[in-house]
């Protein structure tokens, strides 16, 4: 199997495959608009044709990659938002759980996604000692978060490695005509990469946003452009019977319909817990609007079958859970025998730990759908590689642009975000400069 199959058996007291079907006329109608590039924000429908242009870029990003790994311990990726999420998901998915702790490959750290002045002041602690470059990624230009961190850690290289040094291991990834960030960069003369203006933030994986990161990581980013690439033809197929991530769009729909106001995306594999924030991203900001749009959660199973399992299982019905089931595991490991078997695990002795992490999963599909009633939408996939990896995005960016357009919103706006931007700028601009001791 390749790609991404979506099974619906754990909602089959919830909807049948004729309400599936009955959907059609409105998915075939999104799927014509998205194709003839039309509708609300069909301006930043870049991310469509995306994968195949993405691939001319490699050489450039790739070569840049070399650079940084040859000059530094470590790249320090200042974004938020679709700024750095798409990079991290990607990181944690494929790269090894410890690579702080192994290996030789330049460590990839994430700044500036948040305002934690200790997180900041710590990370300083750690890069005093380092060789470091900085990856500077907004499309804005002007978003405080990066933008702060971005002057607190360029101070810091400015100290170790000289003005002239350090605009050597500056790469900034950000609109290819505007904002702060683009006219800083050529003043300076900055390495940059472009996002292309007609993709937003949390459409942005596929561009340098994502690509750079994942490339000084060690990652297989031609790999992944490639499953991309095959989810793009795969996914031109309006029909319902056949088409994996419309039925997604409009299974979803449908349990949204019936009062579901929760989406719970849930994984086996911790390695999958930014992609998961990645995907709450994606739809949150998506459909999340005029007073519409399933609330996007995450849960890392069997981990959070010890905190939320029991509200799952027994509590208030209005979640559905979206289960990513990866069949073959990067690596697994075999339980050993003992001779005396205190602990009374002989009987697994010679399986595999993925083989206990299935029936976990089995076992809960069952209690959860049978037991519990909540409905189960299963997307499986063959395995957590990079091919697999870029057609899981590409699949659930085209997925959220279908269930938005289902649901009547505009999946690539999103004015909410302004609210409290607005309120803290006040509060900002009316302050005195704060007197941080370590800075
Ligand atoms: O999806 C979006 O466009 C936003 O969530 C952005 O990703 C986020 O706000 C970061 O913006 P910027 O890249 O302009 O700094």
């Amino acid at each position: 199997m390749k790609g991404v199959i979506l099974e619906t058996a754990g909602c089959k007291d919830f909807f049948r495959e004729e309400d599936i079907l009955a959907l059609q006329p409105d998915v075939t109608a999104a799927h014509a608009m998205l194709a003839a590039k039309q509708g609300p924000g069909s301006e930043y429908l870049g991310w469509l044709d995306l994968p195949d242009a993405a691939m001319a870029q490699l050489p450039e990003i790739r070569k840049v990659a070399e650079g940084i790994q040859a000059t530094s311990d470590a790249l320090v990726v200042i974004g938020i938002g679709g700024s750095y999420l798409g990079s991290r998901a990607g990181i944690e998915a494929l790269a090894h759980s410890f690579s702080n702790f192994q290996g030789n490959a330049a460590k990839v750290i994430f700044a500036g996604h948040n305002l934690s002045s200790s997180y900041h002041a710590d990370l300083l602690d750690v890069l005093q000692d380092m060789d470091f470059s900085i990856n500077i990624i907004s499309k804005s230009g002007k978003t405080t978060e990066p933008a702060i961190a971005f002057r607190i850690i360029r101070d810091l290289l400015e100290r170790k490695y000289g003005r002239e040094g350090a605009r050597k291991r500056i790469y900034a990834t950000t609109d290819p005509h505007k904002g702060v960030l683009r006219a800083l960069a050529e003043s300076e003369e900055y390495t940059t990469f472009p996002i292309p203006e007609d993709i937003g933030g949390r459409y942005s994986v596929l561009t340098a946003v994502g690509l750079l990161p994942m490339a000084v990581a060690g990652l297989d980013i031609e790999a992944l452009l490639a499953g991309a690439i095959q989810a793009q033809g795969d996914l031109q197929n309006p029909d319902l019977s056949v088409n994996s991530c419309y039925r997604y769009a409009a299974a979803r729909n449908i349990l949204y319909r019936q009062g579901k106001a929760v989406e719970l995306l849930v994984c086996y594999q911790p390695e999958l817990q930014y992609f998961c924030e990645w995907w709450k991203q994606l739809f949150g900001e998506s459909e999340g609007k005029e007073g519409k749009g399933l609330f996007p959660a995450a849960a890392v199973f069997s981990t959070d079958l010890h905190s939320l399992g029991q509200f799952i299982q027994e509590g208030a019905k209005l979640l559905f859970e979206t289960v990513i089931k990866v069949i073959k595991p990067r690596r697994d490991l075999l339980i050993p025998h003992e001779l005396e078997d205190a602990d009374q695990l002989n009987y697994l002795a010679g399986k595999g730990m993925d083989f206990v992490n299935d029936c976990a999963f089995r076992g809960t599909l069952k209690a959860h759908t049978e037991e519990g009633k909540v409905p189960n939408l299963v997307l499986t996939m063959d395995s957590l590689d990079a091919w697999n990896l870029g057609y899981l995005f590409y699949f659930m960016e085209k997925a959220c642009a279908v269930s938005g357009t289902l649901l009547g919103v505009n999946p690539y706006d999103q004015p909410g975000v302004e609210a409290y931007k607005k309120n803290m700028s006040i509060l900002l601009k009316g302050s005195a400069p704060p007197a941080g001791k370590d800075l």
